[in-house]
């Protein structure tokens, strides 16, 4: 595989869960080249190993073989928050600390300058300014999500990689969830990179991958 300079690409990844006989092996040589323009979505049936992959491709968990580059660069060479924002399956707000210090916790962490200006425009941006002072505790799934979006946003990443963003919401806030994802990855110019079970959701990706017995298979598009 020719090695691009920019964007994410995975090369001949492998990994397997348990040992032994108790082995299952959950991505299967998998491979793919994703630029910074670009929507990639990744579907298939639960437990199929979209969560694995989206860790993987975000440095979160280590393949057994096969390479992770980030801009050409493996991803141990590489700060995390410089080329990616991660949206979780579940979230994963820190309970202690409110909407804004939650939004600027990846920077704190890296020991960066703060942009709150940055981080109250964007809460502005998915209408959630006035609850900036709020605990997630009393937040709705939505609001969660939202501001779990702006997270990933605040770096200025090159790439947003978000697991099932829209997952535990009803039809018409995943709706505007799906519109907030693509919208900010554009403003930004970040690649996104995301699993979905929500076949529609899938469909506004530029391409469309599914998992099946740890392969990565391209799905054609209805009407290509
Ligand atoms: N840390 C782990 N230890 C053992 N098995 C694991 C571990 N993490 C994941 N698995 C297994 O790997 C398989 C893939 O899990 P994964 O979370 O990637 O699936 P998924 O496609 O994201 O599913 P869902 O749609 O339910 O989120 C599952 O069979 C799961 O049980
Ligand atoms: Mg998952």
């Amino acid at each position: 595989m020719k090695c691009r300079l920019m964007g994410l690409v995975l090369e001949n990844v492998l990994k397997t869960f348990g040992a032994k006989r108790a082995a299952v092996t959950v991505l299967d040589n998998v491979s793919i080249e994703i630029d910074s323009d670009e929507t990639v979505a990744i579907i298939g049936v639960s437990g199929c190993g979209k969560t694995t992959l989206l860790n993987i491709a975000g440095g979160l968990l280590r393949p057994d073989a096969g390479n992770v580059l980030w801009d050409g660069r493996p991803v141990t060479d590489r700060r995390r928050g410089e080329f990616l924002g991660f949206v979780f399956q579940n979230y994963s707000l820190v309970d202690e600390l409110n909407v804004l210090e939650n939004v600027l916790f990846p920077m704190r962490i890296q020991g960066l300058t703060l942009c709150k200006s940055l981080a109250k425009r964007l809460l502005a941006a998915v209408n959630l300014e006035c609850r900036a002072d709020c605990m997630p505790a009393t937040l709705s799934g939505g609001e969660k999500q939202r501001v779990a979006i702006v997270r990933a946003l605040i770096g200025r990443p090159s790439f947003v990689i978000a697991d099932e963003p829209t997952g535990n919401l009803d039809e018409m806030t995943s709706l505007q969830v799906e519109e907030l994802v693509f919208d900010l990855c554009k403003k930004f110019g970040a690649g996104l990179l995301y699993a979905t079970h929500n076949p529609r959701f899938a469909l506004r990706a530029s391409r469309l991958f599914s998992i099946s017995s740890g392969r990565l298979v391209e799905a054609k598009k209805p009407l290509e």
